[in-house]
């Protein structure tokens, strides 16, 4: 290993824009959270029912001067005393990641600090650092958003075993499909998540896809389901409850999420359990992943929701990880909208 790029005490600023957040913050130590500011964007793109990749890099780049002032500012610190920059080097819309990880590059190089390019779902397994008890490896991370479902073996930090992944949708892509259906607006997974909790969770019993299979996920299946169902009711003359087709389609999702990593973890034997991503600020995932935890003596660990969403808090702490083992990123190292996870 090479030596550290950086000091135990660093402070590294994060840039994420890999989709609809122009996020930058200010952490120290890899640990201590500064600062952590998101500009949303979500009632840009509320109008269109999700993302629209070129309003969303215009946006980055109209927003990223005053995110990154307020994010110093909050911090206390000025530009100068920053020790290196990280920015999310992919995946993401390419157009949106452009506008970050470029900043970054430019902010490393006129202030001659250190670079990190940053891969945006280490990111959200490294979010679960970030709190003060944090997660420390072997562990099994359950990483869910609006991009990715993926399930990792994680025996040290930096190194990733793939154990399953999304053959279809990813978990936070169906949430948003099924409530754009029922008429909930964008984003969708926080509008079921609301809906649920006034809705039966055993009202409809809406298939379990793959459920006791491998440790593979498939969305399409379920999400069919649901319209299939809404459309049969509507046909007969019924209107079935928004409320209960939510938290019955919520407890579908959630019940393979909790089986898979539980069986992982036991095929593992490993007994610490990460979650990240924005699908990990579901209410009833938490709880459910929680009680099952509890039930068999593992560890559980989730992020705030303020860090389970697209953050630069959790970019700036990967970055540090990578930086403190001398692993700088090239200032002509591209970024990638299909960015793989290497271990
Ligand atoms: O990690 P994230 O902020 O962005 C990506 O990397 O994709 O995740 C965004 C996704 C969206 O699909 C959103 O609907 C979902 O996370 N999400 C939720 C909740 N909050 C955000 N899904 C279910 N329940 C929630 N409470
Ligand atoms: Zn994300």
């Amino acid at each position: 290993m090479s030596d550290p790029a950086i000091a135990e005490d660093a402070l590294v600023l994060g840039i994420e824009t890999s989709c609809d957040e122009t996020a930058v913050a200010v952490v120290r130590g890899g640990r201590e959270i500064l600062s952590n500011v998101i500009a949303s964007q979500v009632d840009l793109h509320a109008p269109f029912g999700g993302v629209v990749p070129e309003l969303a890099a215009r946006a980055h780049v109209e927003r990223m001067p005053l995110t990154i002032e307020r994010a110093l500012r909050d911090a206390g610190i000025g530009m100068r005393d920053l020790d290196a920059v990280a920015a999310t080097r992919g995946p993401g819309l390419i157009g949106a990641l452009l506008v970050g990880y470029a900043t970054g590059k430019a902010m490393a190089s006129s202030l001659r600090v250190p670079f990190a390019g940053v891969h945006h779902i280490e990111g959200h397994v490294f979010a679960s650092l970030l709190a003060d008890d944090p997660a420390a490896p072997p562990f099994v991370a359950l990483v869910v958003s609006g991009g990715h479902t993926s399930l990792f073996h994680v025996k040290e930090l930096g190194s990733y075993e793939v154990l399953g992944q999304t053959l279809d949708d990813a978990a936070g892509e169906a949430f948003d499909k099924i409530a754009r259906f029922l008429g909930l607006g964008f984003p969708g997974g926080p509008a079921i998540d609301k809906l649920a909790k006034r809705g039966d969770p055993k009202a409809i019993d809406f298939p379990r896809a793959m459920k006791g299979n491998n440790l593979d996920f498939s969305f399409s299946g379920l999400k069919t389901a649901v319209v299939r169902h809404v459309r049969r009711a509507e046909e007969a003359g019924q209107k079935p409850a928004r409320s209960d087709v939510a938290a019955s389609f919520q407890e579908a999702i959630v019940d393979v999420q909790v089986d898979k990593t539980m069986r992982a973890a036991a095929d593992l034997g490993v007994s610490t359990i990460v979650l990240g991503g924005g699908v990990a600020a579901n209410t009833r995932l938490r709880e459910r992943m929680a009680e099952e935890t509890s039930q068999q003596g593992r560890r559980l660990h989730v992020p705030e929701t303020a860090l389970c969403v697209d953050n630069g808090a959790m970019i700036a702490a990967a970055g540090y990880f990578r930086l403190r083992r001398g692993e700088v990123t090239p200032l002509d190292a591209p970024a990638s909208a299909s960015l793989r996870l290497t271990a």
